[in-house]
């Protein structure tokens, strides 16, 4: 992996779980960083590991969807460290009445509704709007990594704003891909499957960890890290001649058809593992 020395890392959502995880990945390879989060204890308490490590960090402690807030932040963030390289999106909605909110198209309201979309898509679109400019007049250049979801590309009974503000995000990446290529902005995305962050370990029921170990390809369940590993890619030189795309990270669970568990009937020979049947 090509070194981050001397570039300069915006990312939302730092004080855990896969944001965390992104933020000390960054930092671990050269990078000075400036996490945001809603929860500015915790986005600290990141920025503090990271110096620990080494690196140059600093926190803000506000809410992706205030314009005002983001611009004030890259600003500063130009002011301290001299540019701008990487953007990554990362923060979502994860406000618990939000997430329990978020049901079917009839049930949701347009409260959640309206909430989702603001930190999920408003949240990014802001980001890069204030980035872009501030990446091109300092470094020259840029790279932004936005978190999706698979929950992006399959239908489900609940979850209906969050599964379109994934997808929404991945059109995003391709615009901003698309209108800023030729003057050296990159776009990417990641659409990680479950990964088990303290809080989906803490909150999710035991059951879902079963039924996802089911339909994937690998018998594992990702962790932040491996997540933080991509992004760290996307946002290097590594990744020079990568734009437009969202990299699916998953386990393999977008890979096969959906019957692939029924194809154990057809060939028992390939599936002595009894947990997938
Ligand atoms: N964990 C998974 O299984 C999984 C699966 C697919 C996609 N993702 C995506 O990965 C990203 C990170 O997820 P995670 O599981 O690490 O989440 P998490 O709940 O552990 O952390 C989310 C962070 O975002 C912050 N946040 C929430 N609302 C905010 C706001 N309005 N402004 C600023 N910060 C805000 C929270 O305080 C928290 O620190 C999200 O975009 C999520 O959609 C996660």
């Amino acid at each position: 992996m090509r070194t981050l020395d001397g570039r300069v890392a915006i990312v939302t959502g730092t004080a855990q779980g896969i944001g965390r995880a992104i933020a000390l990945d960054l930092a671990a390879h050269g990078a000075s960083v400036v996490g945001v989060d809603i929860d500015g204890d915790g986005a600290e308490q990141t920025a503090a590991a990271a110096r620990a490590g080494g690196a140059d960090a600093v926190a803000h402690g506000f809410d992706v969807a205030d314009g005002d807030a983001m611009r004030d932040a890259i600003e500063g963030a130009v002011a301290r460290f001299g540019r701008l390289d990487v953007l990554c999106n990362n923060a979502y909605a994860s406000d618990a009445a939000v997430l329990a909110g978020d049901q079917d198209v009839v049930q949701t309201s347009m409260e959640t509704w309206d909430r989702v979309m603001a930190v999920n898509v408003r949240g990014p679109m802001l980001a890069c709007k204030y980035a872009i400019p501030a990446m091109l007049s300092t470094a020259g250049h840029g790279s932004i990594v936005n978190i999706s979801s698979t929950s992006a590309y399959f239908g489900d009974v609940v979850f209906v704003a969050y599964s379109a503000s994934k997808a929404a995000l991945q059109a995003l990446t391709r615009s901003v891909a698309t209108s800023h290529g030729r003057r050296g902005i990159r776009c990417n995305g990641i659409a990680p499957g479950l990964v088990a962050t303290p809080d989906a370990q803490k909150n999710l029921d035991p059951t879902m960890f079963d039924v996802y170990r089911r339909n994937r390809l690998l018998d594992t369940v990702g962790t932040p890290d491996q997540v933080a590993a991509i992004a760290t890619y996307l946002a290097s030189d590594d990744a020079a001649y990568v734009t437009g795309q969202t990299f699916v990270v998953d386990g393999g669970a977008c890979a096969h058809q959906p019957w692939y568990r029924d194809a154990a009937l057809l060939h028992p020979e390939l599936f002595d593992d009894d947990s997938i049947r």
